[in-house]
């Protein structure tokens, strides 16, 4: 354990309970409570609708990943074209306010264009799917070198069923080699940038496993990756806290960095586990369209409550926390996998503070009386 790195942020946390006003919001904030253990993020995709959404995410966070402006469709919709202007505004934003940030993603089998895999009327052919793949990584990266601090480099590509890598146009072209190749790209166009594999339910053993196999076989290789992404899209009452303490501990094993990159507690059942984007739900449940009974409130602030304190007590292996959406309003899990009102985040559709980020600001400050603070 850490314990310089624990004493800072607990003295920080009290010092900063001991200036406590009566205004409404919480005296500290999120990135206060958590400074000296690991960044706190959000995502932001664009740039916020409201001002008082941007003064939120600079209060509270010291992290943002630039989400769907630099996903491969929006940024790069056709082979002779790049659209930049929404991914400079964010970047120049979050850099001006001095946010790290995260560039989220290269390599998907989600929201990437066919035209990387086409020649002519024909599939391409691993060579021309190489140079296109090395184009769009060298352009994408080299344009925020210095910039964006960390790339999730490739998304997704471990397959949820039995086999090991996920059936995508990127492996059928390319065979298994299209991982390594990406980092090696992304790597070459900004060789400070942190490279992460990023994946869901890689938590759970079986979907573990085949990351910690990836991972040796990439470190076996010299491949320059630096650390794994665990989402985190998780469901309230479903959430295994032993499998993420366990893979938290077996991923540093590997001497990679761990970051929690996709957080949010899904409060609407679903049949869907995981977070599979193509999945849809057809049931169409819409249990909570008016907000969420104080009951429910309070279990997501335990559980939330519950998760920082494994992500606090591994704080020496983490580098980061981010929470998938600012407020419930901009969650995805408002449209997926069906249409619904959810409300898996910290802050209300309103930008009220909801428990469960009370639940979370005491993870440090319960930790800090524990060593006597
Ligand atoms: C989601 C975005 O939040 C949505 O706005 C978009 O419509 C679909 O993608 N795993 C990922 C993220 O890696 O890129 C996904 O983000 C959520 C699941």
């Amino acid at each position: 354990m850490n314990i310089r790195k624990m004493t800072i942020g607990a003295v920080m946390v009290l010092a900063a309970c001991a200036t406590m006003t009566a205004e409404n919001s919480p005296p500290v904030t999120l990135k206060q409570a958590y400074a000296g253990a690991f960044l706190i993020g959000t995502v932001m995709g664009k740039p916020p609708a409201r001002e008082a959404e941007w003064h939120l995410l600079c209060r509270q966070f010291n992290s943002i990943t630039a989400g769907n402006c630099l996903k491969p469709k929006p940024v790069h919709p056709a082979e002779d074209r790049y659209e930049f202007a929404t991914a400079d505004v964010v970047v120049k934003m979050a850099h001006e306010q001095g946010l790290v940030i995260q560039g989220h993603t290269l390599i998907w089998h989600s929201q990437c264009p066919d035209w990387f895999f086409r020649d002519g009327d024909k599939p391409a052919g691993r060579e021309l799917v190489l140079k296109r793949m090395r184009d769009h990584i060298a352009t994408v990266v080299g344009r925020y070198a210095g910039k964006i601090q960390g790339w999730d480099v490739v998304n997704e590509v471990i397959d949820s069923g039995k086999g090991y890598l996920r059936e995508t146009k990127w492996l059928a072209a390319m065979g298994e080699d299209y991982i390594a190749e990406a980092f090696r790209a992304a790597h070459r166009a900004d060789p400070r940038a942190k490279l992460y594999y990023n994946d869901f339910s890689i938590e759970r053993p079986a979907k573990r496993e085949k990351a910690l196999r990836l991972i040796r076989e990439l470190k076996s290789k010299g491949v320059p990756m630096d650390g794994i992404g665990i989402q985190g899209h998780w469901e309230l009452d479903k959430i295994p806290y032993q499998d993420i303490e366990d893979a938290i501990i077996a991923f540093h094993k590997e001497g990679v960095d761990v970051a929690i990159t996709e957080l949010d507690l899904d409060v609407v059942p679903r049949r869907v586990t995981g977070a599979e984007v193509d999945a849809r739900d057809a049931a169409g449940a819409d249990p909570y369209p008016n907000g969420l009974p104080a009951a429910m409130l309070q279990r997501q602030a335990d559980q939330y409550g519950k998760l920082f304190a494994i992500f606090y007590k591994h704080r020496d292996k983490i580098s980061r926390v981010t929470i998938w959406g600012l407020h419930d309003g901009v969650s995805w899990l408002n449209t997926w996998p069906s249409k619904r009102t959810n409300h898996p985040l910290l802050w209300d559709r309103d930008l009220n503070p909801k428990p469960a980020l009370a639940a979370v600001l005491a993870v440090p400050v319960a930790a800090a009386q524990r060593w006597g603070g």
